[in-house]
């Protein structure tokens, strides 16, 4: 009996394949948590780099096919040091190996157009930080929509090139010797690609579809479902299955403190969790896009989110990202949870039994800790519509881009009439204040929405009402900030929203 149950997994092992470079090749002997970058690495792929395991420098950065916004595929670049290939099963990869033209017998690749402007630029010096930054630069290089930003006469957006080319695409790669501006050169420079640009061409054809994987060796598992129903079955007979979407945060759990998982369930390609719907009275989020996804196919219409996306970590991490996965680990510092407070969202539970919805607020019992019960997946995120129309999100942390925050604050305002065509002493009709990293769960700020509810919009309530606020939630000192830092940002921020829309009022 054991020989038959060995033999079983041992034929459904052979199946999980990755095409890398265009040549297929199976993920056995790979141990289940083996990472897409160790599994490369090990097939001679060396191009690619470990610098931190943990999602920060971008050395390790690839290219993947992912169903994509305006050509059925896209080449996205995610971090190599976070993904286990198992969750790449029928997938296609190309790393900076593959980007180059291999050359005739006896001569050198043609390198690829990314490549030819970082060498001619001067982009590389000790070239650790290479092959990723060509990763990201490529896929930026293949968006689809960026030469249709194109300024030839260069404008002035320092973050985007006359060739549309935005540099946010860069944030999560760093280089620790050849410093930023030959790169960005390099980045600036890039044409458009070729006609038979193999690469090019593959944005036409359908990106792999996702395949049911169960790749098991030894004790441990990774599984993949088809549907969202055989999924929930799975989690009841699993109940101590580790739940994975882009593993942004569970690739940091396995290479950093050696976690180690018996059964992982993939759920990012799950389609009823990949959906975008606009309804008469909501908009629903699908819990495994990735915050990429949902940024540009929101494209502005959630302006508080629009404003959030780009301070989440890096293009790299939202490339994989999830909100499901956000508010799956329960973390007082994610920055979504605020912002979805703000907007009175709500999440969408499922479980085999099937469904319940909970308003954000009443979600988060302590620290990481949550009403969501073993078994059961957060399916989608509900925002109720209309929006409130003056929103911001504040991130305070200690670098502008790819950090973790210090405290966040997101507003949603309503606010009636006001002086002229501007809201300055209009009167403040609604208020909804989320907060982030001041207590042991993301909280909404209610005596300070209190102080402004009813009150005009005004100098004398800003003051008032960032008093209150800097009082809300019990911050702490970490090595992030001081609780007194903390509390001095929240009223901070209130009076910068103030100043912000009586700028816009008055310009
Ligand atoms: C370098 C770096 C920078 C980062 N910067 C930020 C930042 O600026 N702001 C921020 O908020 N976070 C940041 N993060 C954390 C992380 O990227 C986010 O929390 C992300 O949203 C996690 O999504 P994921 O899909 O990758 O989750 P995963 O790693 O796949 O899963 C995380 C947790 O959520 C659970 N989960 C996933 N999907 C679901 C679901 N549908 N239902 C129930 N549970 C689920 C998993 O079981 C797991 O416990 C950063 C991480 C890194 C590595
Ligand atoms: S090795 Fe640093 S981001 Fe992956
Ligand atoms: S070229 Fe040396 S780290 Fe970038």
């Amino acid at each position: 009996m054991r020989n038959a149950q060995a033999q079983n997994a041992e034929a459904r092992n052979t199946e999980a394949r990755i095409t890398v470079n265009g040549d297929e090749t199976p993920i056995a002997p790979a141990a289940p948590h083996t990472t897409v970058l160790d599994f490369l690495r090990e097939r001679g792929l060396t191009g690619t780099k470990e610098g931190c395991a943990e999602g920060e420098c971008g050395a390790c950065s690839v290219l993947v096919a992912r169903p994509g916004l305006d050509k059925p595929t896209d080449w996205v670049a995610v971090n190599a040091c976070l993904l286990p290939v198992a969750a790449l099963d029928g997938q296609e990869v190309v790393t900076a190996e593959g980007l180059a033209t291999p050359g005739e017998a006896g001569t050198p690749p043609a390198l690829h157009p990314v490549q030819e402007e970082m060498a001619v630029r001067g982009g590389s010096q000790c070239g650790y930080c290479t092959p990723g930054f060509v990763c990201s630069m490529a896929a930026e290089y293949y968006r689809p929509d960026r030469c249709a930003h194109a300024d030839p006469d260069g404008g002035t957006d320092p973050e985007h090139g006359p060739n549309g080319f935005d540099l946010h695409a860069l944030s999560g790669n760093l280089c620790r010797c050849t410093g930023y501006r030959p790169i960005r050169d390099a980045a600036f420079a890039v044409g458009t690609p070729a006609a038979d640009d193999p690469l090019a061409r593959r944005r036409e054809q359908a990106p792999p579809r996702p395949v049911a994987t169960a790749y098991t060796r030894g004790d441990s598992a990774f599984l993949r479902k088809n549907t969202l129903d055989e999924t929930l079955r799975l989690l009841r007979e699993r109940p101590d299955a580790v739940v994975v979407a882009g593993s942004t945060d569970w690739g940091v759990e396995v290479n950093i403190r050696s976690r180690r998982a018996g059964c992982v369930v993939a759920v990012d390609r799950l389609p009823e969790l990949r959906e975008l719907r606009i309804e008469a009275d909501h908009v629903e989020i699908g819990a495994a896009l990735t915050l990429t996804e949902i940024e540009r196919r929101l494209d502005g219409g959630v302006p508080l989110l629009a404003d959030l996306f780009p301070q989440f970590a890096s293009r790299l991490i939202r490339n994989g990202a999830t909100l499901g996965g956000n508010l799956g680990t329960g973390s007082p510092i994610g920055d979504s949870p605020p912002a979805l407070l703000a907007l009175d969202a709500s999440v969408v539970l499922a479980d085999a039994d099937g469904e319940r919805e909970v308003p954000l607020a009443e979600y988060f019992t302590g620290y990481r800790q949550s009403v969501r019960r073993p078994g059961e997946l957060i399916r989608a995120v509900r925002v109720p519509l209309p929006l409130s129309p003056v929103t911001a999100f504040h991130k305070i942390a200690k670098r502008r881009f790819d950090d973790i925050s210090s405290v966040a604050v997101a507003f949603a305002l309503d606010i009636e009439g006001g002086t002229g065509t501007g809201i300055g002493n209009g009167v403040v009709r609604k208020a909804r204040i989320g907060l982030g990293g001041v207590a042991a769960t993301p909280i909404r700020a209610l005596a300070t929405e209190a102080a402004l509810e009813g009150r005009p919009w005004s100098a004398e309530t800003a003051e008032a009402a960032a008093r209150v606020l800097r009082g809300e939630g019990t911050p702490m000192d970490d090595h992030r900030a001081s609780a007194l830092y903390r509390s001095a940002m929240l009223g901070q921020s209130l009076l910068k929203l103030y100043a912000q829309t009586t700028e816009a009022v008055s310009s």
